[in-house]
């Protein structure tokens, strides 16, 4: 099996660096992908904050409708990170974004991406990212933008996305009336440049959507008097 990364993480309970390696995650490995989630579940203090993934869709994501990459130590998976090529159905969130219909088949969406708590802050989550993005180009057709939704007040993966250079392109109703921000990176060509840099607090959904009708963006997050607030600018074209 091919390996796509190779360093050391640190065990914080053994408090000892060890050896790991990344490689794509195929069908065969389902058992040890849903153990892992149902540790980290177990492991949450609020259940409700990781939107786990069903059997269907791990099988979904692994008969090629999409790509999983999966760190481990020796043999054992300690965390794993997926895109998943969604279904062009009313709920796409390439319809939520603005994009014109015939783009919606570019969209890949990053998923769930869990890291058992012995080997967190590793930044795990972050290099998952970079590796799995750098498999993108392998995958039969060519994806263009990379979309996700986070959950308001949701900093860990607000912070995960901004590293990225994904923005806030939306705030909308989804899942059963909850809301959602929209997240998007456009490949081809990422947002660079913007002007007109506000902040606003992480409870002001109002004032956030009023700023993403007006044709802002959310781009990072602000530190104002210890609390973090979210930037907005609007991208220079
Ligand atoms: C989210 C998760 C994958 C991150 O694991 P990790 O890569 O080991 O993360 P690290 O501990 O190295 O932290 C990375 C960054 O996120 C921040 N962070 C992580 N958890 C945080 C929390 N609960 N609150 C605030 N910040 C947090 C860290 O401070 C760090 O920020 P920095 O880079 O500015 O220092 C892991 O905590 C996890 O599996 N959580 C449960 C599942 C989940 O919520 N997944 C994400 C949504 S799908």
């Amino acid at each position: 099996m091919k390996l796509l990364h190779e360093g050391t993480i640190t065990n914080q309970v053994l408090h000892k660096k060890l050896p790991f390696s990344m490689k794509r995650l195929y069908l065969e490995d389902l058992p040890v992908i849903e153990q892992i989630q149902a540790k980290v579940i177990e492991s949450l203090p609020e259940k409700d904050s990781l939107q786990a993934l069903a059997t269907e869709e791990f099988l979904f994501i692994l008969n090629e409708r999409g790509l999983m990459v999966g760190a481990f130590v020796e043999d054992e998976l300690i965390g794993f990170r997926a895109l998943l090529i969604p279904e062009i159905d009313e709920e796409h969130l390439g319809w939520d974004i603005g994009l014109p219909p015939e783009q919606l088949r570019k969209v890949i969406y990053q998923e769930i991406s869990v890291v058992l708590p012995e080997y967190r802050g590793n930044r795990l989550q972050q290099k998952l990212a970079e590796v799995i993005m750098k498999e993108l180009p392998n995958l039969e057709e060519e994806y263009r933008y990379v979309c996700c939704t986070v959950a308001p007040m949701n900093i860990p993966s607000l912070k995960d996305k901004f590293t990225q250079a994904m923005h806030i392109a939306a705030l909308k109703e989804k899942y059963a009336g909850l809301q959602r921000y929209i997240l998007v990176k456009d490949l081809e060509n990422p947002l660079g440049h913007y002007s007109d840099h506000v902040t606003v607090k992480l409870d002001d959904l109002e004032k956030q959507q009023q700023l993403l009708r007006e044709g802002y963006v959310g781009i990072g997050f602000q530190l104002v008097q210890g609390f973090h607030e979210i930037q907005f600018a609007k991208p220079v074209l």
